[in-house]
Order: C-alpha cells, then sequence, then structure tokens
C-alpha cells in the first residue's frame, strides 16, 4: 500500500500531532546554577555546521582544501588543544548533491601523520583513506581525495590513522548529500554528538561509558536553537563519539532514515540507539518547545535505569502551526534470508587487557577472506564479549537480515550496525566494489586495539 505521510501517521498513531514536551527534564539538572538566588546560567545558542568554502564554481562539484592544524577548540564553554580542519570545529560542513563531485585537498599541518576517510559516502578504495591502501599524508605534505558521491543521506569524514587520538582530538565533519525528490524541511539541521568525560582532567580523553558522559551537540553542552514556530524541522543526527552510546527518544519523531539515507517509508519508534560512527535522520514539526533527549545506555549492558539527559532544545517563536510533508516512499521489505554464510566474524576481548579480536586475530595480522567481485556476501557477525560493538564495513553498506534470528520489519541499510552482548547479526551485500576493505569496531579505542579486519573483494 502506498499512502501520504500524513494518511500514514493518522493511521499509525490516530493523530498528527506536533512534538510535544512531555517528560522533559527540568533545568536544575542541567544547569551549574548555584543557590536559588543566583539566575541560571544562560543556555549556550546551537552552533550551526559551516560550510566549506567550494573552491570551484562549476555545478555538480564541491571543491575544498581541508587544513588540518593543531587549534584551540571550543568545547562546552571550554577552550581545549586539539585538532581541526581549517580551524573549525566541527570540521566543514560538506553538502552535495547526488552525482557530484567531492574533491578535498587534505594540507597536512599536523606534526604527525594522517588520512581522511569517508564514512558511509561509498569513496572508491583508492580514496578510502586507510593506511592499508596508502601511506598516510607525512606533516607538510598533501593529498588529494577525489570520488562521486552516489546516493544521498547523512554520513561523515575523519582521519583513519592514529584514529582514536586524532577522532578525539576534534578532526571530523558532516557529509550531507541531498536528493531533491526527499521530503522538504523548513529548517535542515545537521547535529553532531560527542561525549566527554565529566571529571576527566584530561579533556580529550572520551574515556568514560555509558551513562557517566557529558554529550555535546555541535560542540555546545545543552544548546538551544530559535525557529519559527510550525517549523518542519529535519534532524540529522551523527554519534562521533569514539565510546559512547545515544539512546534518543523519538518518541514525537518520524524516522526518515539511518545510516545510508532515506530507503523506505518514514515510521515511527520510542527510542534509537545510535553508537559511535551511527547516524540517523528524524523529522518533525516544531510547534511547541521541544527538548531533544538521550536516554542512559551502556555500552556493557544496553538500556540502564535513570531519567533521560536533555541534549538540546528546539524553541519555537512566534506563533504558527506547520504540518509533515505528504510524501511516498517504497515499503521495501528484508532480503528472504538465504540460509547460508559466507564469512563469519566472531569479536572478542575484555576491557581488561585492551585485547580485542575478531576470529581471535589482532589487526594487521589478520587472514583477508575473499570475495569475487558482483557477488552476494552473506556475513555473520557474533558478539561473544560482554560488550556491544557497533561494527562498520568500509566499501559496501550491509543489508541487516536479522539480529538473534529476527528480521527487521522493512529492510535495513547500515555501514555501522550496533551488535549487543552475545548478539548475533546477519549481514548482506553485494560486492560491487574491488578493493581490501576495512571491518571493524567503531569503538575506536577497540579498533586501535586489533579489532579490525580486511575483507577483500577481487577484481
Ligand atoms: Cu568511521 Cu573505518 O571508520
Ligand atoms: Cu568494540
Amino acid at each position: 500500500m502506498r499512502c501520504s505521510l500524513l494518511l500514514l501517521l493518522a493511521a499509525c498513531t490516530g493523530s498528527t500531532e506536533a512534538l510535544t514536551t512531555a517528560d522533559t527534564p527540568d533545568d536544575s539538572s542541567v544547569s551549574e546554577s548555584g543557590p536559588d538566588t543566583d539566575p541560571p546560567a544562560p543556555r549556550p545558542a546551537l552552533p550551526l555546521l559551516v560550510a566549506a568554502t567550494d573552491e570551484d564554481p562549476a555545478e555538480g562539484v564541491l571543491e575544498a582544501t581541508f587544513r588540518a592544524a593543531p587549534t584551540t577548540l571550543q568545547v562546552g564553554g571550554e577552550a581545549i588543544e586539539g585538532f581541526a580542519y581549517n580551524g573549525q570545529y566541527p570540521g566543514p560542513l560538506l553538502e552535495l548533491d547526488v552525482g557530484d563531485t567531492l574533491t578535498v585537498h587534505l594540507d597536512n599541518a599536523l606534526d604527525t601523520p594522517t588520512t581522511i576517510h569517508w564514512h558511509g559516502a561509498g569513496a572508491p578504495y583508492e580514496m578510502d583513506g586507510v593506511p592499508w591502501q596508502r601511506t598516510p599524508t607525512a606533516p607538510g605534505e598533501q593529498f588529494t581525495y577525489t570520488f562521486p558521491v552516489e546516493r544521498s543521506g547523512t554520513f561523515w569524514y575523519h582521519p583513519h590513522f592514529d584514529t582514536a587520538r586524532q577522532v578525539d582530538l576534534g578532526l571530523y565533519g558532516m557529509i550531507v548529500v541531498n536528493d531533491p525528490s526527499e521530503p522538504a524541511a523548513d529548517v535542515d539541521l545537521g547535529l553532531i554528538f560527542d561525549s566527554w568525560g565529566e571529571s576527566n582532567d584530561d579533556p580529550h580523553d572520551h574515556g568514560l561509558e555509558g551513562s557517566e558522559l557529558l554529550w555535546t551537540v555541535n560542540g555546545a553542552l545543552d544548546p538551544v536553537h530559535e525557529l519559527p514556530a510550525g517549523s518542519v524541522v529535519r534532524l540529522r543526527l551523527l554519534n562521533a563519539s569514539n565510546t559512547g552510546y545515544l539512546a534518543i527518544d523519538t518518541t514525537d519523531l518520524l524516522v526518515l532514515g539511518t545510516d545510508q539515507g532515506v530507503r523506505t517509508q518514514p515510521w515511527q519508534t520510542d527510542r534509537m540507539v545510535l553508537g559511535p560512527g551511527d547516524r540517523a535522520e528524524l523529522m518533525g514539526v516544531v510547534d511547541d518547545v521541544f527538548h531533544l533527549q538521550t536516554h542512559p545506555y551502556s555500552l556493557h549492558g544496553g538500556a540502564t535505569w535513570g531519567d533521560p539527559t536533555r541534549l538540546l532544545t528546539l524553541q519555537p517563536t512566534g506563533s504558527g502551526t506547520g504540518t509533515l510533508p505528504s510524501w511516498t516512499a517504497p515499503e521495501l521489505l528484508p532480503t528472504e534470508e538465504p540460509g547460508r554464510t559466507d564469512i563469519t566474524y566472531t569479536l572478542q576481548g575484555n576491557s581488561e587487557g585492551g585485547d580485542w579480536r575478531i576470529n581471535l586475530e589482532v589487526f594487521p595480522e589478520v587472514t583477508i577472506a575473499e570475495v569475487a567481485l558482483g557477488g552476494d556476501v552473506i556475513v555473520e557477525v557474533r558478539n561473544l564479549s560482554p560488550t556491544h560493538h557497533p561494527f562498520h564495513g568500509h566499501g559496501h553498506a550491509y543489508e541487516v537480515l536479522s539480529i538473534d534470528g529476527v528480521a527487521p520489519e522493512r529492510r535495513r541499510i547500515e555501514d555501522t550496525l550496533d551488535v549487543g552482548i552475545y548478539q548475533t547479526v546477519r549481514l548482506r551485500f553485494e560486492a560491487t566494489r574491488a578493493g581490501d576493505w576495512m571491518q571493524h569496531c567503531h569503538i575506536l579505542p577497540h579498533a586501535d586495539g586489533g579489532m579490525m579486519t580486511v575483507l577483500r573483494v577481487l577484481e
């Protein structure tokens, strides 16, 4: 059945109500004010992502220079010595249309080698930014990345060398690839979340896990964003944290898509877990004050007790009401379980040793799995460790066939998939791109600790 979004909403919920403010934490839980007599500290405005300067006026090309250099970052109202591209934190927003060509000249002004990986954006192997493929760009050197963006969605970029440290220091940004056939929003917001240890002397060390984290949005703590009442908003969420999990309350929002953009009809769900590296696209109408919240969630056990934390407030100005655009997308069902497995990855390790393995191997001492170009590949990932792992594949996105034997309700395409404790997930992809593609856990200390392997698609 095909129906408009409004009809779909009405059918699903019996109402077309806009966002509400139910269950929001009161200000005392997040403000830093002292005794009752002090006025509460004003909340910061949401910093908007700043687009990269396009050096090529031609249509269909976005060409930018990224100078990676040590920079003083403003994070949560504090100055932090980090790394940035062009002095910007978060890094420049790369916004393109489907079919455009992205060209980025990396200019390394750091005192250490670096690379750029285009997480989820479908770069070819020569542009993948992994040291396995090409020697990282040395200090003082340049390298040009260039490739066409072939599908719409919300992706990101970050170094893939000394990754945990360089990402932690601030080297990352968002890629938005637009498709004019997707539902139009009045306000389209890129929101990059990062987590910072609350009681840690080294602000770069995101060592704390689960519900103990302090989250920033585009570098600001608990910001407010004003917008005209009745605005239709599209929120593009990216979890850029090294280890922290978000469990976003999506009760009053529609989910447009996940890692690989809008693929099916939007749907509703109460909560969306975003592990490190994950993205989600959400849509809603802001008639009233709306608080975006995360529930406590730990990589050591999933949902935990406790009140939700406010991440961001959308504050309407004036009066007005809006309606969601009517819009249809295909209703795609999951591919039928083929009943065979081509590659199995078992994830093992423990926090004590810092030793994290795939099939008992520690990267780079790994066995390379080989598959033929053009074939359909079935991958089974088994988590045999007492920790979640967001499993990320380069080169191809995965269709999720099942999680612990249960197929998803609709076709689900991810490049980063959280694999819960002792869970087994079955994935499928079509091997359309030759190359030696990294497969790894996106908890970056786990990846650096060895939880990474290579899948070779033969020419
Ligand atoms: Cu976002 Cu292999 O990485
Ligand atoms: Cu992991």
